[in-house]
């Protein structure tokens, strides 16, 4: 087979478990209006999203439409004024935005009804809009009346779910009308966040160009402390993810890497940044489940003589000894401790970190987790055979010792051949 054929075999396998995870789940995607105002990008958009749509992921779409309504409103010798990041609507605007916005429903139902000619997209998917925003005025702030810009003052969210669970996209537009049959012009990326709030949506995707010196993960704690450092425009962009979101994941897609949508779904780490609020990896006891990513884990450590081999069998009647991190249901890391109670003795053994994510302390958070299950269980000494990471230790506290401080039976099994240095702790 050809190194590209065994390319997209891997890709394909890698892509396999995040489709099982995504299926019935609820993504709220933003899509700015500068997205929409190519035709080409629109089109490739599109087709990403009706393949999440054919994987069973129920998606509400919000649709900006910025530039569009600034062009018309140009056009129109209209000039407005900003409250960053929110436009002050006066009355005249209305027909124009509503105009606008009814032109771009108008270019997303043709794309989605479009066939690609592909088997499973040549059916049109249905993309509905309604009056599931029930909108109230942003009203007097700062002493701006803000006039026809509203915000989300309820959402109808049985009558939204119904429509998902039916098979139909949903999509959100910049207007809404209040309780009073009033329109207002809603800004679509705080509708976006509002919505999937009420939603409870598993997901909040948002394109956008203000990625600029983030970090592929972070809390919104780890956000706020970091906005003084970004520029006005991205303080002004992010403040909202700063806030207690209930939202579980918000993604930040590069808005100038279209593709990057899919990119972000179906690998561990994806192009832009995640905001999460749940904990992104966890330390846990291990148990049989495990198994299969703890080998995937220590086997080539194995084969370069690093770790000592450890049979499947001997794994499962082992497991109970080991600790793991998981991270979005994989096992990146992992350790056991060995107790000899008579000797308040403990044995740190099999602690491996997926090269991916080493460097990050986790070793370190993992070494700590043992060391703090070790004094539960009354031991005093922390022991280890090593052969190649000797001075990592040595830098987490440990010290080299002689083999005659091991216990009787760990003596017994000890491997000449190997010449693994022993390092000691007292904890
Ligand atoms: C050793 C190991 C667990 C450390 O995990 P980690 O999460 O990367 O560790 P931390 O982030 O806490 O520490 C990283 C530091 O340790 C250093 N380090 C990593 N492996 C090392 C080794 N074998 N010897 C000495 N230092 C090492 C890194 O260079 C880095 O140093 P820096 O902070 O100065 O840049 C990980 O490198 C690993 O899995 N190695 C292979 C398996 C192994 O050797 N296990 C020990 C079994 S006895």
């Amino acid at each position: 087979m050809q190194p590209s054929e065994l390319d997209f075999i891997n890709t394909l396998r890698q892509a396999t478990p995040y489709v099982e995870r995504h299926r019935g789940k609820t993504f709220v995607l933003y899509l700015p209006g500068e997205l929409m105002s190519d035709a080409e990008t629109l089109s490739q958009l599109v087709q990403d999203i009706r393949l999440l749509h054919n994987l069973d992921i129920h998606i509400v779409l919000a649709a900006g439409a910025t530039p569009q309504i600034n062009q018309a409103l140009e056009k129109a010798h209209i000039a407005w004024q900003q409250h960053p990041p929110f436009r002050i609507t006066t009355a005249e605007m209305l027909p124009i935005i509503q105009q606008t916005v009814g032109k771009i429903r108008s270019q997303l139902e043709a794309a989605f009804t479009h066939a690609t000619g592909q088997p499973l997209m040549s059916q049109p998917i249905p993309l509905l809009s309604g009056n599931w925003v029930i909108a109230q005025p942003k009203g007097v702030i700062d002493g701006i009346d803000f006039q026809h810009t509203g915000k989300l003052r309820k959402l109808q969210t049985t009558s939204l779910k119904h429509t998902l669970q039916s098979g139909n996209i949903a999509l959100l537009t910049p207007l809404a009308y209040s309780l009073t049959g009033e329109l207002f012009n809603l800004n679509t990326l705080e509708q976006a966040i509002a919505v999937a709030q009420s939603l409870q949506a598993d997901k909040l995707m948002i394109y956008t160009h203000h990625l600029n010196n983030l970090p592929k993960q972070l809390t919104p704690l780890e956000l706020k402390n970091l906005l003084p450092c970004l520029s006005p425009a991205q303080q002004h962009f992010l403040h909202p993810f700063t806030q207690d979101l209930q939202i579980k994941r918000v993604h930040l897609i590069d808005q100038a890497e279209p593709n990057a949508l899919l990119y972000d779904l179906f690998t561990l780490d994806g192009k832009g940044s995640l905001i999460f609020t749940d904990r992104y990896h966890q330390i846990r006891p291990a148990n049989l489940d495990d198994v299969g990513g703890i080998i995937h884990l220590i086997e080539p450590l194995e084969a370069q003589g690093i770790l000592v081999k450890r049979s499947r069998e001997s794994l499962e009647l082992e497991i109970e000894r080991f600790i793991v991190i998981e991270r979005d249901q994989q096992i990146i890391g992992c350790a056991a401790l060995y107790p000899h109670l008579q000797q308040k003795m403990g044995e740190l053994a099999c602690l491996a970190i997926d090269p991916h994510y080493q460097n990050q302390a986790l070793g370190e958070q993992l070494l700590n987790a043992i060391e703090a299950q070790a004094k539960t269980l009354g031991i005093q000494q922390l022991f280890l055979l090593t052969t190649q990471s000797q001075h990592w230790f040595i830098e987490h506290g440990f010290q080299p010792a002689d083999l005659s401080i091991l216990p009787d039976e760990k003596k017994s099994l000890y491997n000449f051949q190997r010449r693994s240095k022993v390092l000691v702790k007292t904890v």
